[in-house]
């Protein structure tokens, strides 16, 4: 069965808007880029790697929608403010934040090295911190914003090798909760989305474990036997797609969520549920 990826909301639902995708660029970033921009947004991708901007910016400008790219490490603090300020002064305004940006792999604890920690917790957690402090003033000044980041339900139960990524995305859904409370008064939302597996290329990368490290691969497996792997293990039965992840952003960043903060969003088919 395969997801319908036909947007329900309507075209100009978010014209006149602009938002600041990181890791826009690929994978769920660049599905959300895409039906943002199907709904009239003009989406900024931010990416490190520059490679990912032309294939994202041809998709979404055949498609008829509004795109620029910046070069952005979510871990440069300097650089996140230059192209917060850069957005702002040339649209004059900021009207969502999605810290999309991630990145994971497995690695045993006992052996992961300083730099390792270092390199997921940065890109996880200070990555969100840093641009949804750097957004702020941008949201605040013109009345109001939305933040929404990529949490993962990994965490909910513990995930063996993968210390430092459950650990950054259980700090993100901390301070999704804090700064939802502490910026209300700014009207500025702030929410999470923990999304299930979704076999992007990038996930697929960062997830295949080392073959001597006694873990599943759970895609490997699923290339073997794709539907029914799926339908073994996720309820809904079949894997999700960065569609799934897009409209409930869309759903967040539209006025139907404007009541909505502090919440994190399991979009996952029952997947977590279900775990083994
Ligand atoms: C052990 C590793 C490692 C690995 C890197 N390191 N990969 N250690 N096992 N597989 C160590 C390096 O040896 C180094 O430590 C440190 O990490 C930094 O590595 P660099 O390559 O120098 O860092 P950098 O170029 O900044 O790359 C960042 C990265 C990389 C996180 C390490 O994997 C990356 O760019 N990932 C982005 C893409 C990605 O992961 N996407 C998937 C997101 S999916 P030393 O000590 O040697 O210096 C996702 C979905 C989750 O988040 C939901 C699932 C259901």
């Amino acid at each position: 069965m395969a997801s319908d990826n036909t947007s329900i909301f309507r075209d100009d639902l978010l014209r006149g808007q602009v938002g600041l995708i990181t890791g826009g660029g690929s994978g769920i970033g660049l599905g959300i880029s895409e039906l943002l921009a199907s709904l009239g947004m003009h989406v900024v991708i931010a990416s490190r790697k520059p490679e990912h901007f032309d294939t994202a910016r041809d998709r979404i400008l055949a498609a008829g929608g509004s795109v620029s790219s910046v070069a952005l490490d979510v871990r440069d603090v300097e650089r996140v403010r230059a192209v917060v300020d850069d957005v702002s002064n040339t649209h004059g305004r900021l009207d969502l934040l999605v810290n999309n940006a991630a990145g994971n792999f497995y690695a045993p604890s006992a052996t992961l090295s300083p730099n390792a920690w270092k390199a997921v917790v940065e890109i996880d957690l200070y990555g969100t911190f840093h641009c949804s402090q750097a957004v702020y003033p941008v949201m605040k000044a013109q009345g109001g914003g939305r933040i929404v980041s990529a949490s993962m339900t990994l965490h909910y139960r513990g995930w063996p090798q993968m210390a430092h990524a459950t650990a950054a995305k259980a700090g993100v859904d901390a301070l999704t909760r804090t700064l939802a409370v502490e910026w209300a008064p700014e009207r500025i939302r702030v929410n999470a989305i923990a999304p299930g597996p979704i076999p992007t290329e990038g996930v697929r990368k960062a997830f295949t474990p080392p073959a001597d490290s006694g873990i599943p691969d759970r895609f490997a497996a699923a290339d073997a036997r794709m539907d029914a792997y799926a339908q073994e293990r996720i309820p809904l039965g079949r894997w999700g797609t960065p569609a799934d992840i897009a409209q409930m952003v869309a759903y967040l960043a539209s006025p139907a969520g404007d009541w909505i903060t502090g919440s994190i969003f399991v979009v996952d088919g029952g997947e977590w549920l279900a775990r083994q």
